[in-house]
C-alpha cells in the first residue's frame, strides 16, 4: 500500500477527481479527511470509504474563507493526530474571455482555485513541520501551463497554482515538505454541472467532442488522476518536488494536428 498510516486531507472531495482520490488514498492505506463546500457530497464520499472498510471523516469547508480552512486543518489534526498529505483540489471554472468575465466571476474562480490553495498551504505547512514533514499536491490544470481559449480567470488562477507550488517546494524543502502541482487535461467529472455551465446530467454530450482535443483521442478518468496523486503523495515519489505534472493524453506535448491533415494524398 502506497499510503499506509498516512493522514490525508483532500478538498473538493465530494465529487470528481477529489472523490476518486479520497477513495484511492483510503485503498492505499491512508486515513482521509474528505472536505467540500457541498456537505452532503463530502459525507457521501466518506461513507463510501467507510463501507469499503477504509477510514474517513468528512468536513464542510469553503476554501475561499481563511477561518474555514484553518478549522479544516485543525479538525484533521484533532481527529487523526497529524497531517501528512494535503491535496488542494477544489476548483471551479467559467468559460469566458477576460472581456466577458465580470469582477464577481473573476473573484469566485480565482478565490476558489488560487486563494484556496494559498490558505490550505498556509495552515497545513506548520502542522506538517510539527510532524516532521509532508506532501502537498495542488490541482492546477493543462490550462495552467498552456493557453486555452475562453478560460480567462481560470487560466490566471491555475497558472498561479503552478508557480506558487514551485516556490513552496523551495521554501519548505529543508522542512522535509514536498510540493507539486498536477495539470489534468479534460477529465470526465461533473465540473460543468457543478459550476452551473450546463444542465445537470448533460456532461456526456460534451465528452465525445473534447476527447478529440487530446492526442490519445479520449478524455481522462478521475481514477487516472487519483492514481497519479496517490503516487506523488507517497514515499515512492520522495525525490520529486517543485514539478507541474501533466496528465492530459499528450495535450501538453505540442500543437495537436489530426493525422488526416498530415497525409500527402
Ligand atoms: N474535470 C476537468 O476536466 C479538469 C481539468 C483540469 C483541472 N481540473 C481541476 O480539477 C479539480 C477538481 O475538479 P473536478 O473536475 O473533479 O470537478 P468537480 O466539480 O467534480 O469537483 C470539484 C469539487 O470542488 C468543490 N468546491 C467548489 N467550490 C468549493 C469551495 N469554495 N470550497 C470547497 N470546495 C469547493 C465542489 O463542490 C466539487 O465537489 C479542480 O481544481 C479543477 O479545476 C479539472
Amino acid at each position: 500500500m502506497l499510503l499506509k498510516d498516512k493522514v490525508a486531507l483532500i478538498t473538493g472531495a465530494g465529487s470528481g477527481i477529489g472523490r476518486a482520490s479520497a477513495i484511492r488514498f483510503a485503498q492505499e492505506g491512508a486515513r482521509v479527511m474528505v472536505a467540500d463546500v457541498r456537505t452532503e457530497s463530502a459525507g457521501n464520499t466518506a461513507a463510501e470509504i467507510a463501507s469499503a472498510g477504509g477510514t474517513a471523516n468528512s468536513i464542510s469547508v469553503d476554501v475561499r474563507i481563511a477561518a474555514d480552512v484553518e478549522r479544516m486543518v485543525n479538525e484533521t489534526v484533532r481527529i487523526f493526530g497529524r497531517l501528512d498529505i494535503l491535496f488542494n483540489n477544489a476548483g471551479v471554472y467559467i468559460p469566458k474571455t477576460v472581456v466577458e468575465t465580470s469582477e464577481e466571476e473573476w473573484d469566485w474562480v480565482v478565490d476558489v482555485c488560487l486563494k484556496g490553495v494559498f490558505f490550505g498551504c498556509k495552515y497545513a505547512i506548520p502542522q506538517m513541520i510539527k510532524g516532521g514533514g509532508g506532501v502537498i499536491v495542488n490541482t492546477a490544470s493543462g490550462a495552467g501551463i498552456e493557453g486555452v481559449p475562453r478560460l480567462g480567470a481560470y487560466q490566471a488562477a491555475k497558472g498561479g497554482v503552478v508557480i506558487m507550488s514551485k516556490g513552496i517546494a523551495l521554501d519548505f524543502a529543508r522542512d522535509n515538505i514536498r510540493c507539486v502541482s498536477i495539470c489534468p487535461g479534460v477529465i470526465e467529472t461533473p465540473i460543468a454541472e457543478n459550476c452551473n455551465q450546463i444542465p445537470a446530467g448533460a456532461s456526456q454530450q460534451i465528452w465525445s467532442r473534447s476527447g478529440m482535443m487530446h492526442p490519445l483521442g479520449r478524455n481522462g478518468k478521475p481514477e487516472e488522476v487519483a492514481a497519479l496523486a496517490a503516487f506523488l503523495a507517497s514515499d515512492q515519489a520522495g525525490f520529486i518536488t517543485g514539478v507541474a505534472v501533466p496528465i492530459d493524453g499528450g495535450f501538453n506535448a505540442g500543437a495537436w494536428i489530426p493525422p488526416e491533415l498530415m497525409r500527402n494524398s
